[in-house]
């Protein structure tokens, strides 16, 4: 039976992160595939505590609808926190999602119709181009440099094309490449925006796990006429399963997400709200995420030396200062996804590049994730993967002799 589905599902396939994840459940696997956070440092105990304090205190509201916008105290604190990014707002100027996901998703339901065009960097968030995909854009790709994207690129993209809605961005430790902008460029970025009438949507789930120097101000910051949109999310600062996230706005564009919020869920899980807020007031989760990056930063080092070590001299990775991931790129000639394959046969797993790209190409290219993995498995997986490498490294010297 094949039944008459709407044409925006022509452009929605699965996920090959999700189908990925699938395989790498099996124990014996070692996966640097997901973006999962390291599960041991979940705070079970202060969450088992906390739900049977709001449940006792705040019950019948705790299961309650909420107003769309979100749970009050919950918007005070987050407003608070935006601080760290300098981002100077009341909360009434948030609206609590669920996950920084349906942010993404929002966002293209309220610019985009089909035809309009996305910029975003290449590569991009496979879930962001997955989410926005379902509203049929094109996208235009914009090379990025150790600063972020090249300005000159995405001027010749706002001047030779009309219908662009909005500019993507994930400034700080990207997912997938690692990277992170400098100050300057998401200061241009804003001009740029500014000046051919623009608007940026801002993901940022990893500007606060910067293992060294300081956190960087947000895009937001920068932001002189209301044009930035900020995503924020819990789910790498304190766990994902609540499924809690944010956008901040001007008050104009947040009613148009918070009109589509009532459309799509009416709002976010109250009691989980309940819960992170009473987290926040309760627990120092500036110290919750000290414990985090001092993790992550070990698992960092570690991978970035036993990759160092283990990898052909001609395959290359970024070095991130924070966040969960490294981008490899092979010799033009290999390709990620047989070496996917390969890896696998060896227990060891990661998302191949290629997915990233909005566009295509690019099949040389892979994304490690480090934080998610106990170090001891760190250096197992990375070897197992050298070696798989250098054999098909061999094997197409081979070819071509
Ligand atoms: C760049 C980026 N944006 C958004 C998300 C979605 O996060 P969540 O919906 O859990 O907040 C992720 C998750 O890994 C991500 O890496």
């Amino acid at each position: 039976m094949t039944l008459n589905y709407a044409k925006r599902m022509d452009n929605i396939k699965a996920s090959e992160i999700r189908e990925l994840l699938k395989l790498t459940q099996k124990p014996e696997v070692i996966s640097f595939a997901g973006g999962l956070p390291a599960p041991e440092l979940f705070p079970i105990e202060e969450l088992k505590r906390i739900s049977k304090e709001v449940l006792e205190e705040n019950g019948t509201a705790a299961l309650q609808y909420g107003p769309t916008e979100g749970y009050g105290p919950l918007r005070e604190k987050i407003a608070e926190r935006m601080a760290k990014v300098h981002v100077d707002i009341s909360p009434n100027d948030i609206l609590v999602t669920s996950g920084s996901q349906q942010g993404l998703d929002f966002s293209a339901k309220i610019f985009i119709n089909p035809g309009d065009i996305i910029i975003c960097e290449s590569p991009s968030y496979l879930g962001a181009i997955n989410a926005f995909k379902a509203y049929e854009p094109k996208f235009i790709e914009i090379e990025t440099d150790d600063e972020g994207m090249i300005m000159e690129e995405l001027e010749e993209a706002l001047k030779n094309n009309d219908n662009v809605k909005f500019i993507y961005v994930i400034p700080d430790f990207q997912n997938p490449s690692g990277k992170t902008w400098s100050t300057d460029r998401r200061k241009r970025l804003v001009e740029l925006a500014n000046r051919y009438n623009i608007a940026i949507v801002e993901d940022n789930p990893y500007g606060e796990l910067r293992f060294e120097g300081e956190i960087l101000p947000a895009v937001k910051h920068y932001d002189t006429e209301g044009r930035v949109i900020f995503l924020g999310t819990f789910s790498k600062i304190f766990c994902p399963g609540l499924r809690l996230g944010w956008v901040v706005a001007d008050k104009e564009v947040l009613n148009k997400f918070i009109m589509v919020k009532q459309g799509a869920d009416l709002q976010s899980s109250t009691i989980s709200q309940m819960e992170v807020a009473k987290f926040l007031e309760t627990y120092d989760i500036e110290k919750h995420i000290e414990k985090i990056k001092d993790v992550y930063r070990k698992r960092r080092d570690l991978m970035m030396k036993t990759m160092e070590e283990e990898f052909p001299k001609e395959v290359k990775f970024t070095y991130p200062n924070g966040g969960l991931f490294t981008w490899v790129v092979l010799p033009e000639n290999i390709n990620a996804r047989e070496l996917a394959v390969k890896a696998l046969e060896n227990n060891v797993a990661f998302v191949p590049g290629g997915s990233f790209f909005p566009n295509g190409g690019n099949e040389n290219t892979f994304r490690m994730n480090y934080s998610n993995m106990d170090e001891e498995r760190i250096v197992e997986g990375v070897k197992r993967l050298g070696v798989a490498i250098k054999e098909m490294m061999g094997d197409t010297i081979k070819e071509t002799i």
